[in-house]
């Protein structure tokens, strides 16, 4: 599949680096900044799935500070309202990966989208920020549906915009569940495995596996293109 109808971007660990969060994380409680960093986003993630198996949808800011609030709790640090505050607005100002501003300036043959958890408010001011917005010709929350990844209909939404089938789609992920999702749903799927994580035993396969997203650019763009 060398020709997508569109390439859907997963944003938070894809094309933004959420451990980005353990520099404040670091400076606002030093000698803590990977565990706070790490056990936040874990709680993240879970509280995401868990409340969508409760069908008690709140949009992602919330599940981030909720996620904070127990992840400061299980470490027992005792946050400022200005540490909190701080802690959050930095979901607003992660740092793109690397590679990735150039490597979606190369793939502007192909409509590009980000289809994320974050709701508008968190992702267009951070995608902004990265300098990646103006890449994209779309950004599409989950909140248009009011539950999180990995359920059908989110990935149904990029396929809904793209106006295409869902064979016709490639979809781009750093997380491994996420790209069982979206296979499961039957887009095309790339698993960006930045950190050379174990495949995902969730019954589906990523049909590509890159190590960045500059790799990526090299199998869809031949230099006569
Ligand atoms: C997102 C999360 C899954 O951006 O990283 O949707």
């Amino acid at each position: 599949m060398i020709n997508p109808a569109g390439i859907v971007f997963d944003a938070y660990g894809t094309l933004l680096d959420v451990t980005s969060t353990a520099t404040i994380c670091e400076a606002r409680f030093p000698g803590f900044g990977s565990a706070l960093s790490d056990l936040w986003r874990r709680r993240q993630l879970e509280y995401s799935w868990l409340r969508s198996l409760m069908g008690r949808h709140v949009d992602f800011s919330r599940v981030t500070a909720d996620a904070l609030d127990f992840a400061l709790a299980a470490l027992e640090l005792k946050p400022s309202e200005d540490d909190r505050t701080a802690l959050l607005r930095s979901y607003l100002t992660l740092a793109p990966f690397p590679e990735v501003p150039a490597a979606l300036a190369q793939l502007s043959a192909f409509r590009r989208l980000v289809l994320s958890n974050g709701s508008e408010a968190m992702l267009e001011p951070a995608l902004t920020y990265a300098g990646v917005r103006d890449q994209l010709q779309a950004v599409l929350s989950v909140e248009r549906v009011g539950v999180f990844k990995p359920a059908p209909q989110v990935y149904a939404l990029a396929v809904v915009h793209l106006g295409c089938a869902p064979h016709e789609a490639l979809f781009v992920s750093s997380n491994g569940w996420d790209i069982a999702g979206a296979a499961a749903f039957g887009l095309h799927t790339c698993w960006l495995n930045r950190s050379g994580a174990p495949l995902e035993q969730l019954g589906v396969q990523p049909e590509m596996v890159v190590a960045d997203l500059a790799e990526l650019v090299g199998m869809l763009v031949t230099d006569d293109a």
